[in-house]
């Protein structure tokens, strides 16, 4: 399979993951060939990627660091839980924590494994597919410092209810397209509070968690919000949710910005070490995710066209890439694969498909 950007896909491809609500229904299923109306339906949805299939493709597997089940369940539950807030309810402490904890376990079960997931996310179920993303990305870097699995349990759930505060403001700011007023920013910067209000009145949920709904939008420098605490008084937790957060939002589709690629919001990520964040922090953070992940469509420096198949962590941003397409565009039909950490002539110039 590939990762087309929505805008590439034509009629007549074949989908190669299934596409879900937050509620986990499939909405499209895999295999299914794309016809206009479906297309017509990705584009209603806002989804920004999706995996196709084609026979030069079939047989590249997207790993995952969690299971497609244990994601879909997630993303289902972060929405119950976070719903039920909205409507006056208390966080439901025992549920959070039971995805948490599955996405503790699958996670230290597969470290190792480098993140190669972009998401086919709808825009309306955003905020879900988001708490998820930043549990997932909070735990493997709460991993990669050598956290015990107390610590990575209460940094999950702090990670997926980081913005549960946001469900507190009201609607119409929070979906607002245009440019927000002053008043506006400063009602959507009061959810950090209201997020630690929520959890620190709930015996359930450690302090060390509503941390993260507090803190996450604090900056090493000082810049951030709502005290602009720095460095070391900003809870580990919270700098390890803010990295995360701005890493995940990078890469959707948001009102006022499109998708950055992964290597470039990588890129900004790093650039941002010292000032935004602990450079400490973003060493681990970074070493978890391909730059470019299996399934991109990459272009190489002598112009030919290719799918990035594998990828070691010992050379992340020289992977093994199909070509699929000489450098007049023209596709080819044998199987040429190169390994550019083998191949010090080539390198990745852009990728095609973000
Ligand atoms: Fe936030």
């Amino acid at each position: 399979m590939r990762r087309l950007l929505l805008d590439n896909v034509t009629a007549g491809m074949k989908l190669a993951k299934p596409l879900y609500s937050a509620d986990g229904r499939i909405l499209l299923n895999a295999g299914l060939e794309i016809k206009d109306r479906y297309l017509d339906r990705l584009r209603n949805l806002e989804v920004t990627y999706v995996y196709i299939e084609d026979d030069l493709t079939a047989d590249i597997d997207v790993p995952d660091v969690v299971s497609e089940k244990a994601r879909v369940e997630a993303v289902s539950s972060a929405k119950q839980v976070m719903e039920s807030v909205k409507v006056g309810h208390k966080v439901d402490a025992t549920e959070a924590k039971r995805v948490a904890n599955m996405l503790v376990d699958e996670l230290c079960r597969s470290h190792g494994t480098l993140v190669n997931f972009v998401d086919m996310r709808t825009k309306a179920d955003y905020l879900f597919g988001h708490s998820v993303n930043v549990c997932i990305l909070a735990t493997m870097t709460g991993i990669s410092l050598g956290y015990d699995e107390l610590r990575l349990r209460d940094l999950g759930v702090g990670a997926l209810l980081h913005d549960v505060g946001k469900l507190m403001v009201p609607p119409a700011i929070v979906n607002k397209t245009d440019r927000l007023t002053p008043d506006e920013l400063a009602e959507v910067r009061k959810h950090a509070m209201y997020g630690f209000e929520t959890l620190r009145k709930n015996p359930d949920v450690s302090l060390m968690s509503a941390h993260c709904a507090f803190q996450h939008h604090e900056r090493y420098d000082g810049s951030g919000y709502p005290r602009s605490l720095r460095d070391s008084d900003i809870h580990q937790f919270a700098q390890i949710v803010a990295l995360a957060d701005v890493y995940d939002a990078l890469t959707a589709d948001v009102s006022y910005r499109q998708a950055v690629p992964v290597y470039e919001a990588l890129a900004i990520i790093t650039k941002a070490a010292g000032t935004y964040f602990d450079p400490e922090l973003v060493e681990p953070f970074v070493a978890n995710i391909a730059p470019y992940p299996i399934g991109s469509v990459v272009r190489l420096s002598d112009n030919r066209v290719g799918v990035v198949v594998d990828i070691s962590h010992e050379s992340k941003t020289k992977p093994v890439v199909r070509v699929i397409a000489d450098e007049h565009k023209r596709r080819i039909n044998e199987l040429v694969e190169i390994d550019l950490s083998k191949n010090s002539r080539l390198y990745i110039a852009d990728v095609v498909e973000r």
